[in-house]
């Protein structure tokens, strides 16, 4: 047993362990997601409707899922185990396990692109573009199944070191050099953004909601956002929470890590939106072609902006790297808490397993203008599906099964005020899982929709 808790691992400090939740919380759906899902939805009326979400249904299911973790000290398929033993519950931990396998396996696909954009960006390709040839540049490469394997298969290669150095030596270690260099490039961007002649519009765009555009399909949008850019419903929050000390309060932990996933969203916004507007002929509402296809527009219509788009594309590898970390320490946790393997055979082999589970990611068909092929299907099953099904039975299970008594026990243990114990349970044993269900429903819907 003494062996199996050096193997495990622990934070160093609470900052480590903040940084490094919000790491995971920080990632493409902050980049890259919010604000894709911002210009679709309107603008300013989003912005608002997702802080609204963050704080009533994200903010109670983290602390739902760091004190299962806690309190079990082990992987989503132990903690389970130990909390309702003898149960069907442990196959909740094990959707959790296998659905982070799977998102891991086509975001460090996606990933890879990032680390592509960077040689691009560095070399000058994007210098004389125009919307057509940054298409056309997105769509060779992306179709090009060589390159975006051996890219996929370096990021792996970069997850895997990190995650074999363990919790301190490893995630701690690298996050906390990482999160301020990407709050550091982000900060510049956003400076270089709102200083452009014509940037009010965006602001305004961002910033002044128009409440008319409001709809119930924004609302679920916002939700559905908010749910991955937290990393909730598969138990990465159970994973990083297990690691935790008896002594820190998870109820600020979870809103410090809430808020700096909030701030990063907000700034990543500020940083495309004025930008965006500043640059005659381009529309926000472009879907997932907005990063990768729209912003070399605009880095190559401003000044310097050969440099800004570098520190774009580094801050995006850096916000999946930290992200992708975390997708691989929950299988990485499953096989060294259940399977008593090393740290360094888990993390090697997981990232083998996910980086063959890649390929047909990576080989799909060029993406554009919206996600295609296997990697938009395997998105919509796990990234979606499997993510909201987690969070709704992660919700029903500590609100109804397993006891809101006893996880505000764990709770009070090292917080003893928690004045907010009334409002959190209502919220997380009637208004989360409801919340959540509609998403279910609508998602499922949407299959029969299209
Ligand atoms: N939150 C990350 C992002 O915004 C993605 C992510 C990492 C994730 N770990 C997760 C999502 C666990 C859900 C569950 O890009």
């Amino acid at each position: 047993m003494k062996h199996q808790s050096a193997e495990r691992g622990a934070w160093g400090s609470k900052l480590g362990f903040v940084l490094a939740a919000a790491g995971s919380a920080i990632g493409l759906g902050n980049i890259w997601g919010f604000p894709t899902q911002t210009g679709l939805n309107g603008g300013a009326g989003f912005v608002l409707v997702y802080l609204v979400c963050v704080l009533l249904i994200g903010v109670p299911v983290m602390i739902a899922e760091l004190t299962i973790g806690r309190r079990s000290k082990s992987d989503p398929v132990g903690a389970f185990k130990k909390l309702a033993p003898e149960s069907a519950w442990k196959y909740l931990g094990g959707l959790g396990v296998l659905t982070g396998l799977v998102i891991l396996s086509y975001y460090s696909v996606i990933a890879g692109w990032t680390l592509k954009y960077i040689l691009m960006t560095v070399q000058g390709v994007f210098d004389t573009a125009n919307t057509e040839s940054v298409t056309q540049i997105f769509s060779g490469f992306t179709s090009d199944g060589y390159q975006t394997t051996v890219f996929h298969l370096l990021f792996m290669c970069i997850t895997v070191w990190v995650v074999t150095g363990g919790i301190e030596g490893g995630i701690e270690r690298v996050t906390k050099i990482l999160m301020p260099v990407l709050l550091g490039l982000l900060l510049l961007l956003v400076i270089r953004s709102v200083t452009l002649p014509g940037a009010g519009a965006g602001i305004e765009f961002y910033l002044k909601p128009d409440f008319s555009k409001i709809t119930f399909e924004v609302v679920l949008a916002a939700l559905g956002q908010a749910f991955f850019s937290l990393s909730l419903g598969m138990g990465a929050m159970i994973t990083y929470g297990s690691y935790l000390s008896e002594k820190e309060d998870l109820v600020s932990s979870a809103f410090y890590v809430s808020l700096s996933d909030l701030t990063i969203a907000f700034l990543a916004g500020f940083a495309i939106f004025p930008a965006l507007f500043a640059v005659e002929g381009l529309s926000p509402d472009q879907g997932p072609g907005l990063i990768f296809i729209v912003l070399p527009n605009i880095f190559e219509s401003i000044p310097f902006g050969q440099a800004f788009g570098v520190a774009f594309y580094i801050l995006l590898a850096i916000a999946a790297l930290t992200s992708s970390i975390s997708l691989l320490e929950v299988v990485v946790a499953y096989f060294i808490d259940q399977r008593g393997w090393h740290r360094r055979k888990a993390a090697i082999t997981v990232g083998i397993m996910a980086f063959l589970l890649g390929v047909p990611s990576a080989l799909g068909e060029g993406a554009v203008p919206s996600l295609s092929g296997f990697l938009a299907n395997a998105d919509f099953l796990f990234g979606k599906l499997s993510l909201i099904i987690g969070g709704l039975l992660i919700c029903i299970f500590l609100g109804w099964k397993w006891g809101i008594q006893k996880a505000l026990a764990e709770i009070r243990s090292s917080n003893d005020s928690f004045s907010l114990a009334p409002v959190w349970t209502i919220l997380i044993r009637f208004i989360c899982p409801l919340a959540i269900a509609v998403i279910l429903v609508d998602r499922l819907l949407s299959l029969f929709r299209a």
